[in-house]
């Protein structure tokens, strides 16, 4: 979540895996950043991105085992620096392909590379040479989820796959279409334990969570008391 998961953040919280960001990675993305910020959104400000990028991880390790950083970028430059950092420190890079900002859109980032997909493919294959690369995708789009799943699972290690259904409510069946491609972060509407085991009954290995979080910040705590969502996982 921009303007909230930053390192101190997610320490707070029991995860497997903690995502930072999102962060903006080039001065094109900071400048959409700030425009969105004056508008209302929350959004991390950084004055030197891969610096600071750099140190929201150091900082985040500490606590974690597993991270990723959810990034956007107007270049493939500016993920390549993010994938670098990640690499040293053995971060899984997550490329931001969901936010629909009409900043970021505006510069290319975010959502509109669903719609580029070549340019997606492009930036994910020459990230995986240096780190893991998770890509966040959003459901309820007039594309064909398989075949872009399929292209992106040749270089991508997991996707993050929130499966909103315009309107309300989550799609397990986006869910259980890509499960079957490859490694999948299942989100959207995880609100309970119910919810969220019905993530991982449809082929989820791991299963995120955003707005439940900030209603309720025992959330992690009351989902680890079931066994399958407290249970050791192998994502190859
Ligand atoms: C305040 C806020 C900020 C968010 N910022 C980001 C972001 O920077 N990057 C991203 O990939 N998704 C972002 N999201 C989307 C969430 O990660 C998530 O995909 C979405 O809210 C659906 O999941 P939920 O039903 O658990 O909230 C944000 C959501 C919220 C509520």
């Amino acid at each position: 979540m921009a303007g909230i998961n930053n390192s101190d953040f997610v320490k707070r919280f029991k995860v497997g895996l903690a995502i930072l960001g999102g962060f903006n990675a080039d001065k094109k993305a900071n400048e959409a950043a700030i425009k969105s910020l004056k508008r209302g959104r929350r959004e991390f400000i950084f004055e030197n991105p891969i610096e600071d990028i750099e140190k929201e991880i150091v900082s985040a390790l500490d606590s974690y085992g597993r991270i990723a950083v959810n990034v956007r970028a107007s270049s493939i430059d500016g993920y390549i620096n993010v994938a670098k950092i990640c690499s040293e420190y053995d971060v899984i890079l997550e490329i931001n392909a969901h936010c629909r900002q009409p900043e970021f859109l505006e510069i290319g980032a975010g959502q509109s590379l669903l719609f580029n997909q070549e340019k997606l493919l492009n930036i994910v294959e020459s990230c995986s040479k240096y780190c893991e690369v998770s890509v966040k995708i959003r459901g309820g789009l007039n594309i064909d989820y398989s075949s872009l799943s399929k292209r992106l699972f040749s270089s991508a290690f997991i996707l993050h796959v929130d499966a909103m259904i315009p309107g309300g409510g989550a799609d397990y069946s986006l869910i259980k279409e890509i499960s079957a491609l490859g490694n999948v972060i299942g989100n959207n509407s995880v609100k309970d334990i119910n919810t969220a085991r019905k993530m991982v009954e449809s082929g989820a290995k791991l299963v995120s969570l955003a707005r439940a979080v900030i209603k309720n910040e025992r959330i992690f705590d009351e989902l680890l008391e079931d066994d399958i969502l407290s249970s050791p996982i192998e994502v190859i």
